[in-house]
C-alpha cells in the first residue's frame, strides 16, 4: 500500500527524517489559525487508498489536539485506508489515577480520543507506571518502542568508563537496559517528590564505582529537578559532574539552563525537538512501522 507521511505543524523536521528512513513521500498539510483562534486544516495531496502516517509529537498537546483530529478525519473522509499516529512523545500518561476525589483520569480519556480517530499508534517510551501496557487504555494496536538500545550505543561512542545511574526506582527499567547496551554497571537512586519542583534524592553506597563517569538517564526531564538533585548528590559523594540523557526533552522554561550548571553534558533523543537532541529515534520508528501488521 502507498505510504504517505503527514507532518502536523512543528513536526516537519522529524517527519522528514522519518520519511527518508521509510522511503515514503510527504503528504502536505495546510494549516493556520483563523483570527478568532479556530484552526484551518487542509490536506493538499491525494490520500485516497493510502496508508497515512501522521506525525505529531504531543509534548504540548492541548493546542494541537483539535487540529490533529481534524487532519485524521479529513484523511479518512478523503479515502485514506489506514491512519497511523506516530507520536514520538505521548502525552497525558502521568495522570493514571484519580489521586484526589473528583480528578479526571486524563490518560484514559486521551487514549479514548486517539483510539476513536486512528487505526494504530506508534510511540517511544511512554510513561508506563500504574499501567503495564498501552493496551490497558488504548483500544487500537499501540506500540511502545524502547530507546534504550540507541542510548546505550550513544553512551558507548561518547563516554569513557561510564556508570549508568537512574535517579529513582522507576528509572531502573531504562538504566539496566542502557547499561547492558554499553556494557557498564548501573546504580539506582531513591527519590521522594513532595511537589512539582520539590524533589529529594538519596544515594545507596556507590563507593565501589568511584573513578567512573556517571551518566544519569531518565525518560523525561520536565522541571529538571530530578536530574539536578541527582547530579548534586552525586557531586557531594565525590563523582564528577554527570552526563545527563533523557528520552523526552520536555524541559520547562529555564530547566535545561539550570541543569547545565551541574551537568557535564546534556543529551536527548529527538522525540521532542530541543537543542539537546543528539540521538534520532526515526530509525527505531521506521522499524516499528515496518514490523506492524498490515491492516
Ligand atoms: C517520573 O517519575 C519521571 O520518570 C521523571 O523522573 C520525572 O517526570 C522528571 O520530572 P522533573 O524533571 O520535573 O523532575
Amino acid at each position: 500500500m502507498r505510504r504517505l507521511v503527514l507532518a502536523m505543524p512543528g513536526n516537519e523536521a522529524f517527519a522528514q527524517r522519518l520519511a527518508a528512513c521509510l522511503g515514503a513521500a510527504p503528504a502536505r498539510l495546510e494549516w493556520r489559525r483563523f483570527p478568532d483562534g479556530e484552526s484551518y486544516v487542509r490536506l493538499v495531496d491525494d490520500v485516497a487508498g493510502a496508508h497515512v502516517v501522521v506525525v505529531c509529537t504531543l509534548a504540548d498537546p492541548d493546542p494541537q489536539i483539535l487540529s490533529l483530529i481534524y487532519a485524521a478525519r479529513t484523511a479518512r473522509d478523503l479515502g485514506a485506508v489506514r491512519l497511523t499516529l506516530v507520536a514520538p512523545y505521548l502525552s497525558y500518561m502521568r495522570q493514571d489515577k484519580a489521586f484526589r476525589k473528583g480528578e479526571a483520569v486524563s490518560s484514559k480519556y486521551f487514549a479514548e480520543l486517539i483510539s476513536a480517530h486512528f487505526d494504530d499508534l506508534v510511540t517511544v517510551d511512554p510513561h508506563l507506571h500504574r499501567y503495564k501496557d498501552l493496551s490497558d487504555i488504548y483500544t487500537i494496536p499501540a506500540r511502545a518502542l524502547r530507546a534504550a538500545p540507541l542510548i546505550g550505543a550513544w553512551v558507548s561512542g561518547n563516554v569513557a568508563q561510564p556508570l549508568i545511574v537512574g535517579p529513582d526506582e522507576e528509572s531502573e527499567q531504562w538504566a539496566s537496559e542502557i547499561a547492558d547496551g554499553c556494557d557498564a554497571p548501573f546504580a539506582v537512586l531513591r527519590k521522594q517528590r513532595s511537589g512539582d519542583r520539590e524533589v529529594r534524592v538519596t544515594l545507596p553506597d556507590m563507593s565501589r564505582w568511584q573513578g567512573r563517569q556517571p551518566v544519569l538517564v531518565d525518560d523525561i526531564a520536565s522541571s529538571g529537578r530530578t536530574l539536578i538533585e541527582a547530579a548534586q548528590v552525586l557531586r557531594a559523594a565525590g563523582f564528577p559532574p554527570p552526563v545527563c540523557i533523557v528520552v523526552h526533552a520536555v524541559f520547562a522554561p529555564g530547566a535545561c539552563r539550570d541543569l547545565s550548571q551541574v551537568a557535564a553534558r546534556i543529551a536527548s533523543t529527538d522525540t521532542i525537538a530541543h537543542d539537546s537532541n543528539e540521538i534520532s529515534v526515526a530509525p527505531l520508528i521506521r522499524e516499528g512501522l515496518m514490523t506492524a501488521p498490515e491492516k
